[in-house]
């Protein structure tokens, strides 16, 4: 018997250890990791496998009390689900878990991901490592199956999000920006990290779900084979130029003087036809879950980059205008959306020149 605390999340109860992380990027407390807080995360892994509506083989590869494959396995129906952790202290709380539940779809394995992913393969393999996923990203493509979805999480947001860019461009070989972008290109820099390392071996991908949360960002990829779908994923990279004194932002498929910040992925975040289908009824934040399929089903993702409120009123120095009356002045002249990634940021096809004549005009209605 370990000695943890019961809770239960979503459907599914669980073991944790009595004391653990609920906020921030986490810390171990007793030997083995686990945050309330990404309660949500685990969730949208439940709406996206149930949305998918096929029997899958999933590899939960660092799962540390098995938390997100037990409740894969409890929550999702038809999934065959392996726990694996490397800590040898995870193992019992797997156990627990899965007899608490009373699944026979899921069992432990402890082993280096690095020997399950060369051993077995999967339609379903989920990475969530502390800080970067680089150093296990080659392994978790070696394990996917034709069609099979990679889910990653990277924790290391000062790199990714520019705080420290040295670090950036030694893990993920890119330059990440700063500023009201940061947290939209580091998301973009984690998918081109992922679809740079899967042309390497001749496959390509198609964006599922990518979100930035918290103190994290994710990405839901479909794995596709072929040097074609490799190379019409290397096609989507792009290198972005941003002008502080005009908020210009442009794109490029290749490095210039302009163009410094990438590379980072240039095409969607989102697959909507599997977003639509995503249901939270019975998540464990049902209301969070509800917001951000809200969000994420309309959201524009074809125009790479966000602006925010804060970065016109003080470009243009005037005061900030009603966010509702921002946004539905914008679209009575082009498509304009909330974007998941802050509550004071936009997205919109009209040029910035545009953008700045609207807001004025939104700023003078308050
Ligand atoms: C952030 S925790 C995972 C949390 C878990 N997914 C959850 O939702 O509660 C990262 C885990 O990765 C495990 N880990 C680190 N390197 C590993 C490796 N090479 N193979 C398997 N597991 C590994 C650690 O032991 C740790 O439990």
């Amino acid at each position: 018997m370990v000695d943890g605390t019961r809770i239960r999340e979503g459907q599914t109860e669980l073991i944790v250890p009595a004391q653990h992380s609920s906020g921030g990027p986490g810390k171990i407390y007793d030997d083995v990791f686990f945050n309330e807080q990404m309660a949500f995360n685990r969730d949208v892994s439940i709406m996206l496998l149930r949305a998918l509506g096929r029997d899958m083989k999933v590899a939960d590869c660092m799962a540390a009390t098995g938390s997100r494959s037990v409740r894969i396995a409890n929550e999702v129906p038809g999934t065959e689900v392996v726990a694996n952790d490397i800590n040898p202290a995870a193992i019992p709380y797997m156990e627990e878990n899965i007899a608490l539940n009373g699944l026979t779809n899921c069992r432990p394995s402890r082993k280096n991901l690095q020997v399950l992913l060369a051993e077995e393969t999967f339609d379903y393999v989920d990475l969530d490592p502390f800080g970067s996923p680089i150093p296990f990203l080659h392994a978790a493509i070696q394990g996917c199956r034709r069609g099979a979805i990679l889910a990653v999480t990277a924790t290391d947001t000062a790199p990714l999000a520019g705080a420290h860019r040295t670090k950036c461009e030694r893990r993920y070989c890119s330059t990440p920006m700063r500023g009201y972008m940061c947290h939209e290109s580091g998301l973009r820099i984690l998918m081109g990290a992922v679809a740079r390392e899967l042309a390497k071996f001749d496959m390509g991908m198609e964006p599922v779900l990518s979100f930035y949360a918290d103190h994290y960002f994710r990405t839901y990829v479909r794995v596709r084979k072929g040097a074609g779908a490799a190379d019409s994923t290397l096609a989507q990279l792009i290198h972005v130029a941003l002008d502080p004194n005009t908020l210009q932002r442009s794109v490029s498929t290749v490095r210039d003087g302009e163009h410094i910040y990438g590379p980072m992925w240039g095409g969607k975040l989102f697959d909507r036809e599997i977003v639509s289908k995503m249901d939270p009824t019975g998540m464990a934040d049902e209301k969070r879950c509800r917001k951000m399929l809200d969000i994420w089903s309309e959201e524009l993702d074809e125009v790479p980059f966000m602006y925010d409120v804060s970065e016109f009123s003080s470009h243009l120095k005037v005061p900030s205008p009603r966010y509702d009356t921002l946004l539905e002045l914008l679209n009575k002249e082009g498509r304009s959306t909330r974007t998941h990634i802050s509550p004071t940021g936009f997205k919109s096809v009209l040029s910035v020149d545009d953008i700045k004549r609207i807001f004025v005009q939104a700023s003078e209605t308050r």
